[in-house]
Parts: structure tokens; C-alpha cells; sequence
């Protein structure tokens, strides 16, 4: 039975290791040096990463890929993609490099609104409360200065402040709705801070108004934080071609391909088993290039699954068209992105990716990682409607069940080579494999 401990965070890195293989591990000599195989013997490099987070024991490795060939808005980019799923970049690399022959990838910001909420009861009269707001909003924007300061030089800041009557919903209830822009920070700390701010304005604004005037109420502050629901911090981004350039190396027409291409969609918009599953597919390339270029991907999972049910229920990110013979692909999607602080300039590798993106603001990187999104959308559906996926996935990985079997460099080329022409499934890859080591 494991032991509870007191101040772990105070141990040396080495003896929290030692504490945790000890207590939790049946090979503490196995693990420890797994533990240390991950460590970057850069020393500079490694404190960099042991201080992202707190009780940090080693590295924790994905792969980062790129998928070449994205022309959006007639500007070509290769895309850094992390991520631990295979099949995904090559599906965005082959998405790429087929819309890069039918006019490339469009993307469109259709706004960088933020949200931040002050949450509060108020017991007292609701209409002194409303009309005492209107007199303390430009004593909340003033007591913000210091803190906008530097955002407002960037052409940000706090751009509105509204009190909202949640009273039906909750008794005594109100909240400070507060709208911000960022610029190109994410502006998690900014808006956080200027929350707590208007937060402690608020409240002392009401108890000294309460003292000196008939009317009065008492003014609680319950949290004040920013949401990760984002509606109009939006992005769209869309594909289109005649459908008869949308020619498939497959005995299907272009006009079949196009209508179940569309059927998919439709199904997606309709059906909440498949809409999640369809909305995955957009977050494997989203994610990969949200965790490349050091944004926050929960943040932006949360957003994005809040949006997708909007109406009520829960349904596919992607719409599609056939107009004129012209097919269309578009998704409007919610991404609070920054490509300055957080981890940006932090992370070597994240300094990596954005220089690959030509240094992108906020807006730019908003656009491609929608097109990331929507070219994987595009490229599972093209499979779904197809061949199914299976084909390309076991192909993609195969490697993954030839490094589970132990195979060699040479047995691996092999049993790829084998597996150009063949179905992959483990039991074939074993039975190959083995039939290579016999001979
Ligand atoms: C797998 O990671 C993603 C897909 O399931 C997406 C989809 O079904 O649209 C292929």
C-alpha cells in the first residue's frame, strides 16, 4: 500500500522520482531510467520544460510533423502538426496537395471577440442596481487603465461592460459581461486579471453608493473568469471546384463522389453519434496545430464542442453545398488563438513552427489552423465515402504494429513493401514477419 506524503513539491526532482518508482512501481530500476532516458541533456533546454508545470518528472514526447502543399488564400504553407495519431498528417498532407490543384484552401476571421464574465449576487432593488451601473461603468473602465495599458497600445483592451439580470435563472444572480480583444495574445491572464479587477471595483462601488444613498443592496463577487465559449471569436474556412474537377482516382463519378460527400455532411448536421465522430476528425488536425504552435488545446476543445451545439443539439462543424455545379465545403469555427505570449516564445519548438508559419498574428494562425481542421475533415470523409478509412490507417499503422512485434530496420522495409499491394491487419503483419524471419 502506496504512502501518503507531505510536501512533495519541495523534493529534488531525483527524489521525487525515487518516492514515485519506490511507491508505485513494480521495476523501480526499469522506470527510473525511463524517467531519465527523456530528459534533454541540455540542461538550459530541460529547465525550460521542468518549469511549464509544476511536480515535473520528465519529458513526455510527441511527434511533430508537417503537411506541406496548404495554399490558403493563395499564400502557400507547410503545417506543423503535433500529434500521436498516425494517418493524420499524412490525411492533411494528401487534403493539401489535392486542393492545392482545384484553387486552394479560403480562410475568413469573422471576429476576435473575447468573453470574460464577473459572476455576482446583488440582494437588494434590481433597478437602483441597473441605474447605479450606468454611473459606475466609466469608474470600472478607469480603475482597468494600468492593466490595459500595454493592450491598449496594441489596439486591444476592454471593449465593453454590461450588467445582465440572470435572476430568473438563479435568485440574486447578476453578472458583469465583459468583452475584450486581444490582439495576438490568447489573453487568458490579461482577461483574468481585468476581471478581478472590475470584480473588486464593483464591489466597492456598491457598498460605498448603499452607505450614501436611500436605496441599497448588498453586492457579493462569486468568481471572476473568462470563457472559453467564444462564439464571435470566429473563422471560417471553406473549399469549393466544379464538381466535375472533383475527379477521383476511383471507379466513382465526380457527381457521386460530390453527393455523398454531401450525404455525409448532411448526416453529420443531423445525427449526434456522427457528429461527434465528424467533429473528432476536424480536432485531429485543429489539436495538432493548436499543441504545435503552444496554444491551449483545451481551451479551444471546449469552445469548439459548445459551439457545435449552439442550437441545442449537437451536430456537425462542416456544411456543404452543390450550387451552379460548383461543391462547396465551409466550416465556421471558434479558435481563441495567440501567437505571443503563453508558451510561444518559450518553447523552442513552438518558436519553430510559428517561424515555419511566417511569424502568423493571431488572425493568420486562426485561418490556417481552420483549414487544418477542414482539409481533415475533407480527407476522412473522401475515405468514409470511398474505400473506408481501414485501408489508409492500417497502412499509416502498420510501423506502430511492426514496433509492438520488435522488428528490425530491414524486416520493417520489408513487411512495408509487402503491405503495398496487401490488406494490413496485425495477424497478416505478424504472419509476414515471420515468414521473413524463416527465410
Ligand atoms: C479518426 O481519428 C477520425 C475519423 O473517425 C473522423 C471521421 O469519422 O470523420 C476518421
Amino acid at each position: 500500500m502506496p504512502e501518503r506524503i507531505e510536501g512533495f513539491s519541495k523534493l529534488s526532482k531525483a527524489e521525487k522520482i525515487d518516492w514515485i518508482v519506490r511507491q508505485f512501481t513494480h521495476d523501480p530500476d526499469h522506470y527510473r531510467s525511463v524517467l531519465e532516458r527523456y530528459w534533454n541533456e541540455d540542461t538550459k533546454l530541460q529547465r525550460i520544460h521542468d518549469e511549464f508545470a509544476e511536480n515535473t518528472l520528465s519529458n513526455f514526447y510527441l511527434p511533430l510533423g508537417i503537411a506541406p502543399n496548404f495554399l490558403i488564400n493563395e499564400k502557400l504553407y507547410a503545417i506543423p502538426m503535433a500529434i500521436e495519431e498516425s494517418s493524420v498528417v499524412a490525411a492533411a498532407s494528401k487534403a493539401a496537395k489535392y486542393w492545392i490543384d482545384r484553387g486552394g484552401f479560403r480562410a475568413e476571421v469573422l471576429g476576435t471577440e473575447k468573453i470574460g464574465q464577473v459572476h455576482f449576487t446583488f440582494k437588494g432593488d434590481g433597478v437602483w442596481l441597473k441605474k447605479t451601473f450606468d454611473s459606475i461603468k466609466p469608474v470600472l473602465f478607469k480603475d482597468t487603465e494600468e492593466l490595459t495599458r500595454n493592450m491598449r497600445s496594441r489596439g486591444g483592451g476592454i471593449t465593453q461592460i454590461y450588467l445582465v439580470d440572470k435572476t430568473k435563472l438563479l435568485e440574486g444572480y447578476y453578472q458583469l459581461y465583459v468583452t475584450f480583444e486581444t490582439v495576438d495574445a490568447m489573453g487568458a491572464n490579461f482577461i483574468n486579471s481585468c476581471l478581478e479587477q472590475l470584480g473588486a471595483s464593483l464591489q466597492r462601488e456598491i457598498a460605498e453608493r448603499s452607505g450614501s444613498e436611500k436605496q441599497s443592496g448588498t453586492l457579493d463577487v462569486v468568481m471572476s473568469i473568462l470563457s472559453n465559449y467564444v462564439p464571435h471569436c470566429l473563422v471560417r474556412a471553406e473549399v469549393s471546384c466544379p464538381v466535375s474537377e472533383l475527379n477521383e482516382d476511383l471507379p466513382l463519378e465526380p457527381q457521386t463522389f460530390a453527393d455523398k460527400l454531401l450525404q455525409a455532411v448532411q448526416i453529420a448536421r443531423v445525427e449526434p453519434y456522427r457528429a461527434v465522430t465528424h467533429n473528432k476528425g476536424i480536432m485531429n488536425g485543429v489539436d495538432a496545430v493548436v499543441l504545435a504552435t503552444g496554444n491551449d488545446f483545451r481551451a479551444i476543445e471546449a469552445g469548439v464542442h459548445a459551439f457545435a451545439a449552439r442550437d441545442g443539439g449537437y451536430r456537425g462543424l462542416t456544411e456543404a453545398w452543390i450550387r451552379n455545379d460548383i461543391f462547396t465545403l465551409r466550416m465556421d469555427i471558434p479558435l481563441a488563438l495567440g501567437t505571443v505570449g503563453g508558451i510561444t516564445n518559450l518553447h523552442p519548438l513552438v518558436e519553430f513552427s510559428l517561424e515555419i508559419l511566417g511569424k502568423p498574428t493571431a488572425a493568420e494562425l486562426m485561418e490556417i489552423t481552420a483549414v487544418a481542421g477542414l482539409a481533415q475533415n475533407f480527407a476522412a470523409l473522401r475515405s468514409l465515402v470511398t474505400t473506408g478509412i481501414q485501408q489508409g490507417h492500417m497502412k499509416m499503422h502498420l510501423l506502430n504494429i511492426l514496433n509492438q512485434l520488435g522488428a528490425t530496420h530491414s524486416e520493417k522495409e520489408k513487411v512495408v513493401e509487402y503491405f503495398k499491394t496487401e490488406t494490413v491487419s496485425f495477424s497478416a503483419a505478424e504472419k509476414v514477419l515471420q515468414q521473413i524471419r524463416q527465410s
